[in-house]
């Protein structure tokens, strides 16, 4: 047995760079959103001056547990409680800043400041009312998270419309509010004029504009009109951390649309909308997590229960059945054990809590796909990957699987008569636990190696449970040589 350790430092060993100016990392999520990239930041954080956000906006979410509760937050970098960290939200990412001035008010609540430790670029797009409305009303087909993300971006590719500028950034509140308030107005009263006088939610509207101006108040201090500020920092010497929103298979180009985000979610487009030249680009990091997940409709080829799954999770969306009324209804146990992979998919969702931060959506619930780990890893270069919740793949023991199901690729195995799915049969509950507590059994490495070895990069930790200490870096484990993916595959 090896010991590892748990402890933050290491994850951030290596990380100083001998020359004088600074380099970024990319951090990403390598699946559909999810797997618990803030969990990864905030066991790297110390590593790094930056933690910079580049694409999405309200969109994203992440939970973190702090000493006086637990917080969500949607828009401000995951390094918030890492007090030697500056936060930059680039000029690629759509702010909502009403949404932005309550997190910034909920954390100076909780005593936390962010003066002078928050920048955002005033390029930044500007999520509008008339953006929220739209994207609420015709959000079914996709399942978006009905936050305006999309029609803002659409906007600020259509720059104007019925000669009324529409893409509005952030700045624009700083150099004349009286004018963007009018604006704003303005084309949300065309829009509800357009669709016959009546939106459900006009006084809602009307009232974010009303308080646009102490909004504005709060946001002011943190805006950054200089492009260069993030290069600058790095020119004298800063290392920044590239958060990415959603996830690599949610691009907006790259994944499958239309079941995509609206925005680039992929690593490249750190340097594009955080706002800093590749040059400086040292390594990508991935994230990924053992018991996949999916909101919202789309490809998903590991999902357990396959397009029952799909429908099933669009419908509870639809009426707003979540976690409370599953636990009422199902037993999560039961359907464990059930020979229908639909009913393993439930009751993993149920004991591993897979439902939507923000909208309390059921999650649709899918095997580890290694496959397509393997395709995304090798398509952006991944450097090294996290893999969390292995500790969620202990409820396969209890199930009909008897073993961990995972797609694989017929490739790595060079076998023709190799399944698509293969059920791991070596990992067992007792080296979960042993994980746990900083020590990894053959079994538990010979997970790790297989998993490297077929997704072609290597395991830099795991997860194997929600607290901090339970992220165990494998910077100090013997692995043998990792297989690099072939060209051709
Ligand atoms: P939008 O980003 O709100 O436009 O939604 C488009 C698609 O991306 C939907 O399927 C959403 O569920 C998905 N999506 C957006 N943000 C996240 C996220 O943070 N995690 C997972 N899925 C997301």
């Amino acid at each position: 047995m090896t010991s590892v350790s748990s402890s933050p430092s290491l994850h951030s060993a290596n990380l100083a760079s001998p020359s004088a100016e600074g380099f970024a990392d990319v951090l990403v999520g390598l699946q559909y959103g999810d797997e618990g990239k803030a969990k990864i930041i905030d066991a790297l954080a110390p590593g790094y001056d930056v933690i910079a956000r580049f694409n999405g906006g309200a969109n994203a979410g992440h939970t973190i547990d702090t000493p006086s509760g637990r917080i969500a937050l949607k828009q401000l970098p995951s390094g918030v409680f890492h007090p030697h960290a500056t936060l930059y939200i680039g000029s690629g990412c759509a702010i909502n800043p009403w949404k932005l001035a309550g997190e910034i008010e909920q954390l100076r609540e909780m005593g936390i400041s962010l003066e002078g430790r928050l920048r955002i670029s005033a390029r930044a797009a500007l999520v509008q009312p008339h953006h929220i409305a739209m994207d609420r009303r015709g959000s079914g087909t996709i399942g978006t998270t009905g936050n305006g993300i999309g029609p803002c971006y659409a906007d600020r590719a259509l720059r104007v419309r019925n000669d009324t500028r529409v893409n509005l950034m952030l700045g624009d509140l700083l150099k004349s509010e009286v004018d963007a308030i009018a604006s704003m107005r303005d084309v949300f009263t065309r829009m509800i004029n357009a669709e016959g006088g009546t939106s459900p939610w006009i006084a809602e509207m009307s009232d974010m504009l009303l308080s646009l101006p102490k909004v504005t108040e709060t946001l002011r201090r943190y805006i950054e009109a200089d492009r260069g500020w993030l290069t600058d920092r790095v020119r004298n010497g800063a290392n920044v951390l590239f958060e990415g929103a959603q996830s690599v298979l949610l691009d907006v180009v790259d994944g499958s649309q239309p079941y995509v985000t609206s925005s680039h979610t992929v690593p490249a487009y750190a340097y594009v909308g955080g706002d800093l030249s590749p040059k400086y680009h040292r390594r990508t990091i991935g994230v990924a997590k053992a018991i996949m997940s999916r909101v919202g409709r789309g490809p998903f080829p590991s999902e357990l229960g396959g397009e029952r799954s799909a429908q099933y999770c669009h419908d509870a969306s639809q009426s707003r059945t979540g976690a409370t009324e599953e636990q009422v209804r199902y037993s999560p146990d039961k359907l464990l054990r059930s020979s229908d992979p639909f009913d393993v998919g439930t009751a993993l969702r149920m004991l591993t809590g897979e439902y939507g931060t923000g909208t309390g959506r059921p999650r649709r619930i899918g095997m580890l796909d290694l496959a397509q780990l393997r395709e995304v890893i090798k398509a952006h270069a991944v450097d090294c990957v996290y893999l969390n919740k292995v500790d969620c793949l202990a409820h396969y023991f209890r199930s009909a699987y008897q073993g961990v199901p995972m797609r694989v690729h017929r490739d790595v195995l060079s076998s023709d008569v190799v399944p698509d799915v293969l059920i791991y049969p070596g990992l067992n509950e007792r080296s979960l636990t042993l994980g746990r507590e900083g020590t990894l059994d053959a079994a538990m490495h010979g997970f790790v190696d297989f998993v490297e070895r077929h997704i072609g990069a290597p395991l830099a930790g795991i997860g194997l449970g929600p607290e901090r200490a339970s992220l165990i870096s494998l910077a100090t484990h013997q692995r043998v040589p990792v297989t690099a993916p072939s060209p051709h595959d």
